[in-house]
């Protein structure tokens, strides 16, 4: 039952990687709380290290915490193999520097998470890769973009904040024919409601601090994909460059994952319901969420996703001034980074999140600064919405 071949996603969230443990029957995988294992002899450790042996040998190249959560969130994206990571940002560097050296090209989506933005625009260019920023819901202009030194197309969808959807099956097969690795960010749906490695996607990343953990009370990211390229990965970025998760944290997103689907599924409730409120709403300019028919996404929203998630952007009449009254008068939901957790968050994108790209990239990507981004929590829809109608009212006067 180890790769929950057969099963239904909402059985591996609540079996895959919870195995009994095996010496005492415990029903809760523990905490391997340990940096190094004992080996039995020297040819042991030996066999260890040259990989004739699977034991484990020091937490940062793996522990038994870390490889069960690793096993349940390959099952649940329907991978090969998956590698956990002290973060999201670790994830994501660790996956792309395995894969591209100095002299290399990335084509990268223009509305991505800020630091993903930071980490290709900064530090990528520093050490030699070429990136350019497109428009990947634009196929014609990925297209163009592509070069012969191309080694990856990377987006996210839906892209935070402007929830953005990118065709998945048009972009691999742009990168089928021109031998380019897909790495898609599917934090925001999760693979609850979205599972891009069906689709032909090479590698999904996530931050698994936000919906896998679910409780806002861990930082963890993880990557899926090929076993041959994960080996890669564990072998060198994730060995070297050492972004290891603890395995308290592992822990903690795993239990998390116990319950995604139920989390998800009243997240996508309520998400929805919020971002009929704000549609109708005389103060509210736009509304982004991929679940609303005024979406201009909705139909492949529903060809690739089986759900619209918990994330919702709103542009207000009346801009910034309006957005920052907004998130001022709020009482129950929380001005707070991060999203997917069990309380609504409210956040400003071009001030927060998304503060370490340019204003002129901001709005390249469609990111107007008086944005709001709204991570729809738990709670019950109805006073989630009151409190929005009473902060809405102050800002807009409705
Ligand atoms: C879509 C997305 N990807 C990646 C990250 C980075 O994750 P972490 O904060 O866990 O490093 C974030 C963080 O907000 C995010 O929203």
């Amino acid at each position: 039952m180890d790769k929950g071949d057969g099963m239904r996603l909402e059985t591996k969230a609540t079996h895959v990687g919870h195995e009994p443990e095996p010496l005492t029957g415990s029903i809760v995988t523990p905490i391997y709380q340990t940096s190094t294992f004992v080996f039995p002899s020297v040819d042991e450790g030996a066999a260890r290290f040259s990989g004739e042996s699977d034991g484990f040998i020091y937490t940062r190249l793996g522990n038994p915490t870390l490889a069960a959560l690793e096993r349940c969130v390959s099952a649940l994206e329907n991978g090969e193999k998956a590698i956990a990571f002290a973060s999201g940002m670790s994830a994501i560097s660790s996956v792309v520097m395995a894969i591209v050296s100095a002299g290399d090209h990335i084509v990268a989506d223009r509305c991505v998470y800020g630091c993903v933005y930071s980490l290709f625009s900064g530090i990528l260019r520093r050490f030699g890769v070429d990136v350019d920023f497109v428009d990947c819901s634009q196929v014609a202009e990925v297209e163009r973009a592509v070069k012969p030194n191309t080694k990856v197309v990377y987006f996210e969808s839906p892209s935070n904040p402007v929830l953005k959807l990118v065709d998945m099956e048009a972009m691999v097969r742009i990168a089928e024919r021109h031998g380019i690795m897909t790495v898609m960010d599917n934090t925001f749906m999760t693979p609850f409601f979205q599972r891009p490695l069906e689709w032909g996607i090479d590698v999904v990343v996530h931050s698994a601090t936000k919906y896998l953990g679910g409780h806002g009370d861990v930082i963890g990211g993880i990557a899926v994909g090929p076993r041959e390229l994960m080996d890669q990965i564990a072998e060198t970025t994730q060995k070297d460059l050492g972004g290891s998760l603890s395995p308290f944290d592992a822990w903690l997103i795993l239990r998390g994952i116990k319950t995604l689907h139920v989390r998800m599924e009243r997240h996508e409730y309520n998400a929805m319901k919020v971002a009929e409120f704000l549609e109708g709403h005389k103060g509210v300019e736009r509304v982004y969420y991929p679940g609303l028919k005024s979406h201009p996404q909705h139909e492949l929203a529903k060809k690739q996703m089986t759900g619209f998630g918990g994330m919702i952007a709103v542009e207000l009449k009346g801009g910034f001034e309006a957005g920052r009254t907004l998130m001022d008068s709020v009482k129950l939901c929380q001005l707070a980074v991060s999203l997917g957790k069990t309380t609504t968050l409210v956040e400003h994108p071009a001030s927060m999140t998304h503060s370490t790209m340019t204003p002129e990239a901001r709005q390249a990507a469609g990111i107007a600064e008086g944005l709001v981004r709204i991570s729809v929590g738990l709670e019950h829809v109805d006073d989630i919405i009151a409190d929005l109608s009473q902060a809405l009212k102050k800002a807009t006067g409705y």
